[in-house]
């Protein structure tokens, strides 16, 4: 038997405690630790009180622990290098640099990069300056418009427009009054897709790739797709495509994607993950992320049955070709439970009922909770989520729901429609 090989994982929410959670069923494992973690995902990883933009902190630990792989979940360390910084004092990483993680923090780039490497995706076009964007706006014929802040905005920097006063709020929002600072210093304007959404990510070493199976998240906090934009309120998987529309993606969105990093020397290990408008002229890529999606971790992971520690270390060390990652037949339904007031004001502090009654065979992820003395408060806006499998997308759904039926905290929001 080889040596144990010892984890980091940066991040602390429901994404997080799935790749734990996962990554301690390996054999290949060794100790598990995530930063800072949390006491929910205890069972599965040491939680170290370190912050994910700490990197000096990070390194240090990973020299001092012996960490044989830090695992990045969320996308700011990513986009401030942290990859790079580890990769540096020789720690291996899944996760990829500062110069891969732009692709996801500027939408900018990324639709340049999409459009030199014949990705299908939305026309688009970008601005600098807010007067030729509104010119732009006035002199535009097909509504809606979809306006986008350039970096990040927690999911906030993206308006569907459906005339022209509202187009012009937004570059003024975006770009005049930088409602989210440096973000808005560039807009994209673009065409508006018309279609189903799916998420599909991929294992990707910078040469190879594999797909994992497609996910579909729901955004709307309330059932029938209404109510506010949230980070997701649950995730179904595998999403059925037809034959010839699963090659689209894996050839002409995901295949080009890794054909461009190449092409343009850009060196990549980790995930990529597209966000997808599955429209009536195929699948078009509406964005890229450089990172596990939340909550489509939670859905896909339990699918998976083959060893993601041994495809992670296959990724950072340029094997992926060799790998042949398996699935569960089946599907998985991931019901995300939100606190009161989600998602502008959630309420911390009610004490969770019912963890220890989840029947067996589902997963609770937590994603914003804390302990004290052994029993679970809400601490987050998103709370947990609870995933399980079935035989097929129903029986998954009906045990996804029991078991959340068991957990119970005052002001619990969850959608009773994931799935449909
Ligand atoms: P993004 O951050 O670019 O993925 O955009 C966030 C959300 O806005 C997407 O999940 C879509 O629901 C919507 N969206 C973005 N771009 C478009 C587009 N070109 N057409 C229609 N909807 C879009
Ligand atoms: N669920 C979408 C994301 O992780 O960006």
């Amino acid at each position: 038997m080889s040596e144990k090989i010892n984890v980091l994982i940066i991040g602390s929410g429901g994404r997080e405690h799935a790749l734990a959670w996962k990554l301690n069923q390996s054999p290949l494992a060794g100790r598990i630790y995530a930063a800072p973690g949390s006491e929910g995902m205890r069972d599965c990883a040491r939680p170290v009180p370190m912050g994910a933009l700490e990197f000096d902190k990070i390194t240090d630990f990973c020299a001092g622990s012996d960490i044989g792989l830090c695992v990045i979940g969320p996308e700011e360390p990513l986009a401030k290098g942290l990859a790079d910084h580890l990769a540096a004092r020789g720690v291996k990483v899944f996760g990829p640099r500062r110069q891969a993680a732009m692709l996801e923090a500027s939408k900018q780039l990324a639709k340049e990069f999409m459009r030199r490497n014949y990705i299908p995706t939305a026309a688009f076009q970008s601005f600098y300056d807010p007067q030729p964007a509104k010119e732009a706006v006035r002199s535009n014929k097909k509504w809606p418009l979809v306006v986008k802040a350039d970096g990040l905005a927690a999911g906030k920097g993206v308006r569907v427009c459906a005339e022209e006063a509202s187009a012009l709020s937004a570059v003024e929002d975006f770009m005049e009054k930088r409602i989210f600072g440096s973000s808005g210093a560039r807009v994209v304007l673009e065409e508006f897709l018309e279609g189903r959404e799916a998420s599909v990510m991929a294992l990707c070493d910078g040469r190879d790739f594999v797909m994992l199976p497609v996910a579909r998240d729901h955004k709307r906090l309330r059932d029938g797709d209404e109510g506010p934009n949230t980070g997701g309120m649950g995730a179904v998987a595998p999403v059925e495509l037809d034959a010839e529309t699963l090659e689209k993606v894996r050839v002409d969105v995901l295949g080009r994607f890794v054909e461009g990093l190449k092409k343009e020397r850009i060196p990549y290990c980790g995930v990529v993950f597209a966000g997808l408008m599955l429209t009536k002229d195929g699948p078009k890529a509406l964005e890229f992320n450089v990172r596990f999606g939340d909550p489509e971790t939670q859905t896909v992971l339990p699918l998976l049955s083959s060893d993601l520690l041994a495809h992670m270390l296959a990724c950072a060390e340029g094997r992926l070709a060799g790998e042949r990652p398996e699935f569960h037949g089946g599907a998985c339904a991931t019901v995300v439970m939100a606190a009161a007031g989600y998602p502008e004001n959630p309420e911390k502090g009610a004490g969770i009922r019912g963890l220890d009654k989840v029947p067996a065979g589902a997963e609770v992820f937590h994603a914003g909770t804390s302990a004290q003395d052994g029993r679970f408060k809400v601490a987050g806006g998103r709370v947990l989520g609870v995933a399980a499998r079935g035989g097929d997308l129903a029986e998954a759904l009906r045990r996804a729901y029991a078991a959340a039926g068991a957990i119970s905290f005052e002001g619990m929001q969850y959608r009773r429609d994931i799935g449909a």
